[in-house]
Formats: structure tokens, C-alpha cells, sequence
């Protein structure tokens, strides 16, 4: 029996991710593994934390973020450790840092902007590059990273408003190839957005062919989540089937006062076809959704609050009505203003929410934009908004499943293996919190804050965060997607 550890976590009341029941314990850790889960009361660690009971859980997994230039111009990441998050998956939405081989529009085309709106960190020609840049200079999280179709057709195309020609195709599916064989887990849309809305179903399965070979999967920011949601559901399972691959539908949501209730009829579409062919989806838990600002989109909102302007950085937090009233304008021309410019806007129903939460396949991710001035609060708050406000106080489920929603279910669709669970041999990603007072503090009027309640973050053995900061360690790894023998 061994009986000394690197790290050694005692009192541990362990919930290991894959909704098993809760049970009592100390983790020995060597290394970047987790060697023992027994009673070690006669063995010492170079390192010892007494939990006292409080909750050792898999580090949390951001199933969806915007996290790709963060990692590197901020790789203490504290937005994402500072809530217990141990492994992101970057490069949502369309919208990748790579590969660009040729230089990025001035000024950047929206919704790229959201990453960087000057454009310098487009920077890299290859996606090999990219991740050699993040293996160079670690970040505190683990990285999974997707490529985005948006970022290819800027790669490839000048007639953004066009469906690519077979030549454009060809040199996207080349890029698509590059960047799995770089280590990408896979390709990730923005159908919604302006400049990828011009792709018909077609550009995106041929664009999509190479994912199977090297086991990949296709995310979603559907083409549309309001009216036409069920089609857009279709759209997906077809590219699914079409490809041969799993598909992720990216922050699933129905937006519109006139939609309010559809998730009963988007789950059970969702459900039924999940009997045919791999289906995974994530949510994040608020109301108000956030993206680059525009008229049609502030025009079906209840409220908007700027997030950034580029022309008027002074306005990021405020309302956009008040913005309009003291630029003395109407709000559309005050939006027409502010350009380029990010917004939260405020069109789901609470009830969808709960519901999409609920629904058992649901992971958790937050869609935080983290070079937002005055960012969505989910970008801060999401996984112990989760744990405090819909586990504890509205008891929409039960810890056990609240943490599987946020660990092993996500590590499971991704293919991230030894991660996302508490088992002898697995990862030592661990977040450790305590139960009763993990919380969200981060809101839409004060949204940079740290959570509540978060104990210690461990990456692959090494303590990211303790006593309210990040340490010094950085070791974060860029994870590939790895089927299950
Ligand atoms: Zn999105
Ligand atoms: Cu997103």
C-alpha cells in the first residue's frame, strides 16, 4: 500500500461525475493521476488538503467557449478556473483563432470580431501552428479545440455573401483535414451568423466529409433558433447523418416571446431522433442570450445592454434604450452608432430554461466572451449559477447529476478520456467546493466577479487556483478526441 502522495485530499465527500451517489473518502495523487480513493489516514502528501467534508467533484468542463485567444493572452484564465473549470472546448460558433492563412479583414468581420477585434491575434496560418502556440505557452485549463467554419470561408473566400464554389469547398476541406490532423476535435458552425448564413446545408456537409476519419464531430450555432427551430434541428441531424458523425447543438435555446414553451416539442424532436444517430447538446443557464449587436436582433428583445462599442467604449453595461435616449436618437440609429459592437439581449422564457437544463443529455457550457468590457455574467458565473441557484435553491436536480452534467457526460460526447471522472487512474482534474455555499456572484449589473464557494482547482495534479487566486501553474494540455476501444 502507498503511502505517500504528491497531493493527498483528505475528507473528501466524493461525486465522481458519473451521477453515482455521493460517498466518503481521501484521493491520493501522483503525478497528474489520481492513484488511490480509500481511507489514507496513515499515509502524507507533500502536499495536504483537509476538505472537512466539503465536495471533491471532476474538474467542471466548459462544453462551450470562446475561450481561444484567452488561453493565450490571459493563460491564467480566472474566469474559467476562478468557477472551477479544469477543460474548455474552444473554437464554438464558426468562430476559430485558426488556421488564417492570408491576413484577417481590417476591420475583422463579425462574428470573428468577438475574439479579437483588431485582428492581430489572427495570426496563425495553420491550425498546427495555433496549437503549437498553446502547447508553448501553457494556460491553466486543458483545451479542446474545434475549427471554425466562419474562420475557413474568411480563410478562403472574398464573396462572403455567396455559397463557396467547388474550389472553395476543396480548399476548406483541405484546411478541415490540416487541422484534425493537428489535433482539432472537430468543426463547428455559426449558421446563424451574416457571413456563414450564405452556406447552404450542402457547403457545409462537404466541408464536414473528412470528420470521420478522424473522429470528429460537428457543433452547432444553429441557423436558426426562433421560428424555424425545428428545421434547424433537421438541418444538424441531416449533417450528422450525411457525414457520419456526431453532432452537438450548441446552446440550445428557443428564442421569441411567440416560441416561449417550444423546448416541450425541440426535446422531444430532440429525443426521438437521439434513438437514430449521435446527438449531444449544451445549455447555459440564463435567460439573455449575447453575440455581436444588431437591430434585428435588439428589435425581438425585451431589454439589451451593450457589451462593447468600439466607436463608444464609454456605453459598455448600458441599456441600450438609455444609450439612444442621451445620444438623442432612435435605437436604431443608436445601434448603427456603436458598431462594431457586442450585446446581451433578453428573449427566452424561464420555464425553456429549466426544461433544456433538465432534459438528462444536456451538458453544461458557458458561451462566456471573454473580451467583452462589460461581458454577460455568464462568463463569470455559469457553472456555480448551476450548482447554487437550479441544484440548490430550485432543486431542478439532484447535485450528483448537476455535477455528471458538467463532467463525465461532457467527457464522454467529447471523447475526453480519464477526464470528466473520479476513478484510481484517471486525470487528477478535480474542483473541490463546498456544497453549501457555491454560488453565482456575477450579474448582469456587476458582471466581472469570482464565484462563491469554490475551494481548490487541480489540472493534471497541479493546484490552478486556491485560497481566491490562480497559482502560478500552468499546466494545461491540448486534449484530442479519443473514441472508446
Ligand atoms: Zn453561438
Ligand atoms: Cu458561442
Amino acid at each position: 500500500m502507498q503511502n505517500s502522495f504528491d497531493l493527498l485530499i483528505r475528507n473528501a465527500t466524493i461525486v465522481d461525475g458519473t451521477k453515482a451517489v455521493r460517498y466518503t473518502a481521501d484521493i491520493g495523487i501522483n503525478g497528474d493521476r489520481i492513484i488511490k480513493i480509500c481511507d489514507l489516514s496513515s499515509s502524507t502528501g507533500k502536499t495536504e488538503i483537509d476538505l472537512k467534508g466539503q465536495v471533491a467533484a471532476p474538474g467542471f468542463i466548459d462544453a462551450h467557449t470562446h475561450d481561444d485567444r484567452l488561453m493565450l493572452s490571459n493563460p491564467e484564465m480566472t474566469p474559467k478556473v476562478s468557477q472551477g473549470v479544469t477543460t474548455i472546448i474552444g473554437g464554438n460558433c464558426g468562430v476559430s483563432l485558426a488556421p488564417m492563412p492570408r491576413p484577417i479583414p481590417d476591420p475583422v468581420t463579425p462574428p470573428l470580431n468577438l475574439l479579437d477585434d483588431e485582428g492581430k491575434w489572427f495570426k496563425f496560418a495553420t491550425f498546427k501552428a495555433y496549437l503549437d502556440a498553446l502547447r508553448a505557452q501553457p494556460s491553466t485549463t486543458n483545451r479542446a479545440m474545434l475549427v471554425g467554419h466562419t474562420t475557413l470561408r474568411v480563410a478562403t473566400m472574398d464573396d462572403l455573401e455567396q455559397p463557396a464554389n467547388a474550389a472553395q469547398i476543396a480548399a476548406m476541406r483541405e484546411l478541415v483535414v490540416e487541422a484534425m490532423q493537428a489535433g482539432a476535435i472537430g468543426v463547428s458552425t455559426g449558421l446563424f451568423y451574416e457571413p456563414a448564413v450564405a452556406a447552404p446545408t450542402e457547403e457545409v456537409i462537404e466541408i464536414c466529409r473528412p470528420l470521420k476519419k478522424y473522429n470528429g464531430l460537428y457543433c452547432t450555432h444553429m441557423r436558426d433558433e426562433a421560428d424555424g427551430v425545428i428545421d434547424s434541428l433537421e438541418e444538424t441531424f441531416r449533417i450528422g447523418r450525411e457525414t457520419d458523425v456526431p453532432v452537438v447543438i450548441s446552446h440550445h435555446k428557443v428564442i421569441g416571446a411567440k416560441n416561449y414553451g417550444r423546448s416541450d416539442e425541440t426535446l422531444a424532436y430532440i429525443q426521438k431522433n437521439m434513438a437514430k444517430q449521435p446527438i449531444c447538446l449544451d445549455c447555459y443557464p440564463y435567460t439573455a442570450g449575447s453575440t455581436v449587436l444588431s437591430y434585428s436582433r435588439a428589435e425581438t428583445s425585451s431589454r439589451v445592454i451593450v457589451t462593447w462599442s468600439k466607436p463608444f467604449p464609454q456605453y459598455a453595461g448600458q441599456d441600450l434604450d438609455k444609450i439612444a435616449k442621451q445620444m438623442g436618437v432612435s435605437e436604431k440609429e443608436a445601434v448603427a452608432k456603436l458598431l462594431p459592437a457586442g450585446a446581451i439581449y433578453f428573449r427566452m422564457d424561464e420555464g425553456d430554461v429549466q426544461k433544456i437544463l433538465q432534459f438528462a443529455p444536456t451538458m453544461i457550457g458557458s458561451d462566456g466572451l471573454p473580451h467583452d468590457a462589460s461581458p454577460h455574467p455568464r462568463l463569470w458565473s455559469t457553472f456555480p449559477r448551476v450548482l447554487g441557484h437550479y441544484r440548490r435553491s430550485l432543486k431542478l436536480f439532484s447535485l450528483e447529476t448537476a455535477v455528471h452534467k458538467m463532467t463525465g457526460l461532457t467527457a464522454t460526447n467529447f471523447g475526453l478520456t480519464d477526464r470528466g471522472v473520479i476513478k484510481e487512474g484517471a486525470f487528477a482534474d478535480l474542483t473541490l467546493f463546498d456544497e453549501a455555499t457555491i454560488d453565482e456572484v456575477a450579474t448582469y449589473d456587476n458582471p466581472i466577479a469570482l464565484a462563491k464557494g469554490i475551494h481548490t482547482v487541480i489540472v493534471n495534479g497541479e493546484v490552478v487556483w486556491a485560497q481566491g487566486k490562480a497559482t502560478s501553474a500552468r499546466p494545461g494540455r491540448v486534449l484530442s478526441r479519443v473514441l472508446p476501444a
